[in-house]
């Protein structure tokens, strides 16, 4: 091989693994924004290598969607009452796409997303869920563990995929449940854990170091 030809074969490998190097972040949420403000913290610091490219709400008065316009950040508000899922997730999409996004992060967003949606960024959406999946998916799962009397409850950061809460799990953190325990209690330990397991499983996302077998999330071969 000549060493021209050497050199643009190089480029183009570069060039590829540019292309596969998933950076530009969009974050969907509908609330306090806690986990999305971790995360941004984590790309400020220069800990997650990736950029936040949107951070789009469905409800205006979001409190995290006013972070994300403090941090300077570009955001969208896109109403979804009283539309169809599928309608409200193809504007969502293209927005996300109008920004290039290669990893959408579910932080707090209220919504489940329609296989259209979930079709657009295979394998490349993520969601934190505040129990040891698959125990206790759905809404109010701290007070659903306390009812049910676990020792030991957490939270879970999956993939996306066309069922709720069923996704390949990424990272999980557990979190040991006391006898005085509350929901409101529970939840706050949840969530200091949540904001460092989610920005562990944006990193493993982007950094292209896991893949899937099955639906177990793997590194090299190894189970994570
Ligand atoms: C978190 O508990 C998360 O696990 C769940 O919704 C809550 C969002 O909190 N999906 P925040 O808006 O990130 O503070």
């Amino acid at each position: 091989m000549s060493s021209t030809s050497a050199i643009t074969n190089l480029q183009s490998q570069i060039t590829n693994e540019r292309t596969v190097f998933m950076k530009n972040l969009g974050i969907l949420l509908s609330g306090r924004g806690s986990n999305f403000d971790a995360i941004a913290r984590n790309v400020q610091a220069g800990k997650i290598p990736a950029k936040i490219a949107v951070v789009i709400s469905n409800k205006e008065d979001a409190a995290g969607l006013a972070t994300a316009k403090g941090m300077g950040l570009e955001t969208r508000f896109i109403p979804s009452q009283g539309k169809e899922r599928e309608a409200f997730d193809r504007e969502v999409v293209s927005v996300l796409k109008d920004f290039q996004v290669d990893v959408v992060c579910l932080a707090g967003f209220m919504r489940i997303l329609s296989p259209y949606f979930v079709r657009a960024f295979p394998g490349r959406i993520l969601n934190i869920h505040p129990a040891l999946l698959p125990a206790f998916p759905g809404t109010d799962v701290q007070k659903q563990a306390l009812d049910y009397g676990v020792k030991f409850t957490g939270c879970t950061v999956h993939i996306v995929d066309e069922g709720v809460d069923s996704g390949p799990i990424v990272c999980q953190a557990v979190v040991p449940v006391l006898d005085e325990d509350t929901p409101e209690s529970l939840s706050a330990r949840i969530l200091k854990e949540e904001h460092r397991i989610y920005s562990e499983a944006v990193c493993l996302l982007i950094e292209d170091k896991v893949r899937l077998q099955g639906r177990r999330l793997v590194s090299s071969g190894i189970a994570l």
